[in-house]
């Protein structure tokens, strides 16, 4: 049974791999998972300078995920390059750096940086964090300012560039085409929903930022449906994400047109999460005679 999928020129032993921000770069996981069983291991959001993040509480919990308002805390590019990428040089997976910035020249910079590192194969560009005040969001709302930053970081970058576009939009497609105009390798989808918790009984907003990011099982259908617009506007490969939690939701992503996929919120819930997403693509490939996972990746629904 041949699971091994082609990205962007990177060879991805599975097409799965974690969210950025649900997983560190492995480190806390890594006594409790196989870092090795995984296609790729994104990091989190890595910005020039240490970000603080925003105030507390910034997680709150939903019927069916979680909202969370982070504000992209990360200790900065150089604390990064020593520590974590340092951490992923002992495993065998492919590595992508999710960056994150205020501006154009802060997306810039950490490109330019990382370029240079043999550990990273891929960037990921967040430009769709709802819950920065500046930065983030307003780069992936607004077409031509998604090009702008698109353009600027393929210029300096020496790896493919993934966009990771945000679901807070009218037109997914537009946005996808966007990124591929101006040159993006790939994209990902979904980022989280703005979306809000009122606590009635401390008469309290449930996260002091007022609103959060919605992620898990919750948005999965909404994701399904973006994966599927997005990968059908495009011809660059997409990474498609937003409440997998088992081996058939992958597929469904696949099916949609996603050529990989990621697992976020869920990492939190099992720490094996992956790993069982991987077994469940396994299970679900014996049970249909699918030899190849490609198979389902060119499936054109
Ligand atoms: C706590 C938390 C932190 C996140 N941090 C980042 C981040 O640093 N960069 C980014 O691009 N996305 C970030 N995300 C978004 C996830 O990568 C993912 O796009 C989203 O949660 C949808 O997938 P899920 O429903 O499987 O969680 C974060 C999500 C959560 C829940």
């Amino acid at each position: 049974m041949n699971t091994q999928v082609e990205f962007c020129g990177m060879k991805f032993k599975n097409p799965v791999m974690n969210a950025s921000g649900t997983f560190g770069s492995g480190m806390e996981y890594s006594s409790l998972t196989d870092l090795n069983a995984l296609g790729a291991i994104v990091t989190k959001g890595v910005a020039p300078i240490p970000w603080e993040g925003n105030p507390t509480p910034r997680i709150a919990e939903t019927p069916s995920g979680m909202m969370n308002a982070i504000g992209l805390q990360n200790p900065g590019v150089e604390v990064f390059r020593k520590r974590d990428l340092k951490f992923l040089e002992d495993y065998d997976t492919n590595v992508i750096v999710n960056v994150c910035g205020h501006s154009i020249e802060e997306y810039v910079a950490v490109t330019d940086i990382l370029s240079e590192e043999k550990r990273v194969d891929a960037f990921e560009i967040n430009v769709s964090c709802p819950n920065v005040k500046s930065g983030g969001i307003a780069f992936g709302t607004v077409p031509l300012e998604l090009e702008k930053v698109t353009k600027e970081v393929k210029k300096h970058s020496k790896k493919p560039v993934i966009m990771k576009l945000s679901p807070n939009v009218t037109s997914i497609s537009e946005m996808a085409k966007a990124a591929e105009a101006a040159g993006a390798d790939a994209i990902s989808l979904i980022n989280t929903f703005t979306a809000m918790k009122i606590d009635i009984y401390k008469r309290k907003f449930a996260i002091a930022n007022r609103t959060g990011g919605l992620s898990g099982p919750a948005i999965r259908p909404i994701a399904v449906r973006m994966v599927y617009e997005a990968a059908h506007s495009v011809k660059i490969p997409v990474i498609g994400m937003g409440g997998i939690a088992s081996g058939e939701d992958a597929i469904e992503f696949l099916m949609a047109g996603a050529k990989a996929v990621a697992v976020g919120m869920y990492n939190f819930h099992n720490p094996n999460a992956m790993t069982d997403v991987i077994a469940g693509i396994e299970k679900y490939m014996e049970k249909t005679g699918t030899e190849d996972i490609n198979e389902i990746i060119a499936l054109d629904l």
